[in-house]
Formats: structure tokens, C-alpha cells, sequence
């Protein structure tokens, strides 16, 4: 199974690409999943939608031959932040690449919110018609976490609780992506 994660921030030292990373590692045996290196691609300029730059067709059709989409998001003034949405904006055009892939949503702040705000915002933005994901309904696949300073170390998540959570929900994401 291949799936791609679009994480949201290009911070060198970000909880969420640790997060990405502690995923790719820890479920390695059961899926294949890579990284999508969305700050290459330019801001969106709808000029371009019909022949992009080459890093943007390379984007797109990573999405297209994907079996699934893990979102690793910050929250960014109770939002997604820019980079993430300008790469949805991209693949939303023309072949419009997300339709009907399967989309696990995740986020990591510092803070008390969990990213709650940016996922409900983030859930929005995948309903939208040149986009159009599935993606399991809250609860199901919502992974908030919270107070990241206690949570993360060297780089990988440590906190054994939210292992343990992780390790149901990427199952649960499994069968849905199978059933999908
Ligand atoms: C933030 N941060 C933040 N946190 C939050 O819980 N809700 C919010 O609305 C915001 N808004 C916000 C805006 C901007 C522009 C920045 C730079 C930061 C704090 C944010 O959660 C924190 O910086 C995280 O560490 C960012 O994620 P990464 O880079 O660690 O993955």
C-alpha cells in the first residue's frame, strides 16, 4: 500500500514532519509511506493549471498514484498554513488529482487545541469539488496531540500513550484505505 503525507510545516526542527518521520519508521513492515516535498512547488497561478512546472506535475501525479493521503498539519491562526493549502490548490485543477482518495488527517501544536481548528477547517477544504476526499468522519480517524514540547524528543515521538493511539488509528486508516 503507498501512501503519500503531505506535512504542512517546512520548519527544519517541526513536530509535525517528526511526527511524519516517527510514521514512516514505526509502520514501515505494514505501508509505504513517503513524504511529498511541497515547499518546492511555486504559490498557484491559475495561468499555469493547464502545463505547471515540472515539480508541480511530479507532485500531481505522486497524489494520482497514491492509495492514500496521511495530512500532517500545524495549525496556523486557527487555519491550515499557506504551503499546505497552496498544494491542495494545485492538485484540486484540471486532472484534479485528490478526488475520492482516502485521507487521514493528523496534527501536532505546542499548544492545548490539539490543531482541532485547523483540522475542522482543514475537513472543509477537502469537501471542496475539485478535492473531494473521503476521509473517516471525526472520531474515527481525528488524531489531535497536544503540549508537543512533552511529547517529542530527538526527533521522534515518544510518548507512549500517543503511540499506542497512533498504532489503532493508522489500522483503522488501513481497512478504510482497503475498503475505499
Ligand atoms: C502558530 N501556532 C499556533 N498554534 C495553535 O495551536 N493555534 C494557532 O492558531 C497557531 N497559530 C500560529 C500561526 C503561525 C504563523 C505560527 C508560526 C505558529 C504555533 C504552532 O502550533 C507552533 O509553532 C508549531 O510548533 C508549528 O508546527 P511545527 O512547525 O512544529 O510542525
Amino acid at each position: 500500500m503507498n501512501i503519500v503525507m503531505i506535512v504542512g510545516s517546512l520548519r527544519k526542527e517541526s513536530f509535525n514532519k517528526q511526527l511524519a518521520n516517527t510514521m514512516e519508521e514505526r509502520f514501515k513492515e505494514k505501508i509505504n509511506l513517503k513524504i511529498a516535498d511541497i515547499g518546492s512547488l511555486p504559490l498557484f497561478n491559475q495561468d499555469e493549471e493547464h502545463d505547471p512546472p515540472q515539480v508541480v506535475k511530479d507532485f500531481k501525479a505522486e497524489i494520482a498514484q497514491a492509495d492514500g493521503i496521511v495530512m500532517v498539519t500545524p495549525e496556523y491562526n486557527w487555519s491550515v498554513p499557506g504551503v499546505l493549502k497552496n498544494a491542495l490548490d494545485w492538485a484540486s485543477r484540471v486532472d484534479k488529482v485528490f478526488i475520492g482518495k482516502p485521507v487521514m488527517v493528523l496534527g501536532v501544536t505546542p499548544g492545548v487545541a490539539g490543531t482541532l481548528r485547523a483540522q475542522t477547517h482543514l475537513r472543509q477544504i477537502l469537501s471542496a469539488p475539485g478535492i473531494q476526499s473521503k476521509v473517516l468522519a471525526p472520531g474515527s480517524n481525528e488524531i489531535l496531540i497536544s503540549f508537543a514540547n512533552e511529547k517529542f524528543d530527538e526527533g521522534q515521538l515518544i510518548d507512549e500513550d500517543t503511540l499506542n493511539f497512533l498504532d489503532r488509528k493508522v489500522e483503522a486508516f488501513i481497512d478504510f484505505v482497503k475498503t475505499a
